[in-house]
């Protein structure tokens, strides 16, 4: 199992303190066990390791197979939570230079901006190449994807010719709503369903995450194996001593109440990039509300250690560190000897990279808590499907627990839609008009 670790979190926090809260966070576990608690209809994501079945799973291989060996390109057309957990366990379980090898199909993002110059570009590179489609929205409305989606299916249609095209989408939606549902039906794409109890930021588990998980070649048996033993181990029958998504859930809280308004998900590994941009979605949108919540940010270690290093050990003391460390990589770089030894390596001539990144984890653990910096360690064996698939079953579980430790509902998001309104009003859609600034 992945493990937590909090001695180095204690400090502004205590161990009696963190116990004392033990049965406040049991209380709240049982409320999303038993949908008693704030924004209980969407709690549908609760389950879904232990629920899916294999024939669910074959047939989400069977589709991603399909796409495998008819495209080699295949676009993933969705925003927040209907594309970030793909892209996560994708990046995470993938090779860095997969996309410069011969690896088919590659896998690219689109809808998730709005940016022309993006579009411009992605059409160039889809250009003689024969691509694919996966729209993902469960609204099936939401500006981005769909103008994605509009531009991307033209010229899928206009090179491959409908019926090829058609056969190369698919769309995740709602089961009857939507305007994606309606074209995907009239167009008879294949389809996958976005259940209704399940908010997008927790939807990775579901085909959302799942079939882009698979077109990547991802064992998705193994993923959610590693999602349904985190669901057992983080279970309101799981002793709070022994159930690390309570207690990381509990002593994010802690530190929140004593000043530690920022967490910083920190990883020493480039491939985890993403993981830390849907934990801070899933965070943010779950906890940032009611002038509350911890402000999720992220951080690539050594990297931004050149940069970031600097206000993390020194700047203002309001932020607490959480590190995803990864025990055991997957290959192996030894640091040769050289014969002149200029830049005065010589000494780990021998050494495994990965000892050299260790050592470098320890130290900026050292510094920071010597600086001031709550520390929580998040540890994998290491990077695969099984792990990945719990530590994102664990960091789920925890946001429920812990935004009803906070006192909000962790499942809404009313806040986004703000920004929707006044684009609307500016770009004179019909029905907005009236909200003109
Ligand atoms: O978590 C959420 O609800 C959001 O991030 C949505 O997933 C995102 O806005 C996309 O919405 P939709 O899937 O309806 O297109």
């Amino acid at each position: 199992m992945i493990t937590l670790d909090i001695s180095k979190a204690l400090g502004k926090v205590t161990k009696e303190q963190v116990d004392a809260c033990a049965s406040q966070a049991k209380n709240c576990n049982r409320a999303l066990e038993n949908g008693t608690g704030k924004g209980s209809d969407f709690l549908g994501w609760l389950h879904l390791p232990s629920s899916i079945t294999k024939e669910e799973i074959a047939d989400i291989q069977k589709t991603a197979e399909k796409l495998r060996t008819q495209c080699e390109v295949v676009v993933v057309i969705g925003i927040g939570g209907s594309y970030v957990g793909a892209k996560a366990v994708i990046d995470a379980l993938s090779g860095s230079f997969d996309f410069l090898e011969d690896t088919k199909p590659v896998i690219v993002y689109a809808g998730h901006n709005i940016s022309e110059d993006y579009l411009h570009e992605l059409l160039r590179y889809l250009k003689g190449k024969s691509f694919g489609l996966i729209h993902i929205s469960k609204s099936g409305t939401t500006t981005e994807p769909a103008l994605a989606f509009r531009i991307l299916k033209k010229q899928l249609e206009d090179t491959a010719g409908k019926q090829k095209a058609q056969e190369r989408i698919v769309a995740i939606t709602d089961q009857s709503r939507g305007a994606l549902r309606t074209l995907a039906n009239e167009e008879g794409y294949k389809t996958y369903v976005i259940p209704d109890n399940v908010g997008g930021r927790f939807s990775v588990l579901t085909p959302v995450g799942l079939l882009p998980i698979a077109v990547a070649g991802i064992d998705l048996q193994l993923f959610m194996e590693g999602a349904e033993a985190m669901e057992k181990a983080s279970g309101s029958d799981i002793p709070f001593d022994q159930n690390s998504a309570e207690i990381y859930a509990v002593v994010r809280n802690e530190l929140y109440k004593s000043g530690k308004k920022i967490e910083i998900l920190a990883n020493f590994h480039p491939k985890l990039h993403y993981v830390s941009e849907w934990w801070k979605q899933l965070y943010g949108e779950s906890e940032g509300k009611e002038n509350k919540g911890i402000f999720p940010a992220s951080v690539d270690f050594t990297t931004d250690l050149h940069s970031m290093g600097q206000w993390i050990q020194e700047g203002e003391r309001s932020i607490f560190e959480t590190v995803i460390s990864v025990a055991n990589p997957r290959c192996c770089v030894e640091i040769p000897c050289d014969e002149r030894d200029l830049d005065g390596l010589n000494f780990l001539a021998g050494k495994r990279v990965d000892y050299v990144n260790k050592m470098a984890e320890l130290g900026t653990q050292l510094a920071h808590v010597d600086g001031g910096v709550p520390n929580i360690r998040i540890s994998l064996p290491e990077l695969n499907a099984y792990y990945l698939g719990q530590l994102l079953y664990f960091f789920e579980r925890a946001c429920g627990i812990s935004g009803y430790l906070l006192g909000v509902n962790p499942f809404d998001q009313p806040g986004v839609e703000a920004y929707k309104k006044n684009m609307f009003a500016l770009l004179k859609k019909p029905g907005y008009e009236s909200l003109l600034l």
